[in-house]
């Protein structure tokens, strides 16, 4: 979809001055591997909803053995660059990255073992439909493992919430609220695991690491694009530390 860019390439450029090279969210590998921890991927098959720029779909391939990661997303200036890492790590036969509309999964029923989103689903408005989905295309005992950005409860929740996002789109749930929707769409085994301790102490050196690299992406992408984007950034810090923004594990059996 290229109508409405959430991500345009020099966003992309602050993101990875943050998170690393291929990472568009919190974490890096680190929290990859944190997220599918004790799930056996050798060999196996892997969708990765929301792939960006690929560090994700490659820490899967390289790292943790899956045979073969499928991603989807749904931004021509992702899909670019994540071709051009992907190309880069000599991993574009074990992964095969598709831009795809927003809505139905373009795949058949039963084709993966493990369906895997690392803090994507945020942007979809409708979880119903998409875990419909999720459940329709995991073959028979397959798993689910996410991690998202959920929000906390309650009116300090909110405001802490409403200027965090910047020029982004999102539709938060909380965790009691995911999970409903997962049993709903009939996964077993439902569960989250709340990663807001973790995330309060990360987005401060997050802060630091910005300070730090502050030259350079002004260099890269302006001071009129890095210095509002940094009020953002502190804006997410506290929502962060105030228990409104929680990302948080999420996981499920398909039955
Ligand atoms: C915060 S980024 C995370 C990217 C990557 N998973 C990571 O952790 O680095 C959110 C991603 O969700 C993608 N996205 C938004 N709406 C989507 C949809 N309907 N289907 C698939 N991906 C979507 C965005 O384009 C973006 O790549």
């Amino acid at each position: 979809m290229t109508s409405d860019i959430q991500y345009p390439d020099n966003f992309i450029e602050r993101l990875h001055a943050v998170w690393g090279e291929g990472f568009l969210s919190p974490g890096g590998a680190e929290e990859v591997r944190e997220i599918v921890r004790d799930i056996d991927l050798a060999q196996k098959t892997v969708l990765d909803i929301g792939f960006g720029t690929a560090g994700p779909a490659i820490t899967l391939a390289r790292e943790l053995g899956a045979g073969q990661v499928v991603g989807v997303d749904v931004e021509e200036p992702l899909h670019r660059r994540a071709k051009a890492i992907v190309d880069a790590a000599g991993l574009s036969e074990r992964i095969d990255l598709r831009l795809v509309e927003p809505g139905p999964l373009p795949f058949g029923d039963a084709s993966f073992d493990v369906v895997f989103s690392k803090d994507s689903i945020i942007h979809i408005p409708d979880k119903g439909a998409l875990f419909a989905e999720v459940r329709r295309v995991l073959k028979p005992g397959g798993t689910f493992a996410a991690s998202d950005w959920l929000s906390g409860e309650g009116p300090d929740a909110e405001a802490a919430l409403r200027h965090m996002g910047g020029h982004l789109h999102f539709e938060m749930a909380t965790a009691p609220q995911m999970e409903k929707i997962l049993r709903d769409a009939g996964f077993k085994s439902v569960s989250s695991v709340d990663r807001n301790a973790w995330y309060a102490i990360v987005v401060d050196e997050e802060l630091r690491t910005l300070e730090r690299v502050y030259d350079d992406l002004v260099a890269r992408v302006g001071k009129e694009v890095v210095d509002p984007w940094l009020q953002v950034r502190r804006g997410l810090a506290r929502a962060v530390q105030g228990g409104g923004l929680r990302p948080t594990h999420l996981r499920g059996t398909s039955p």
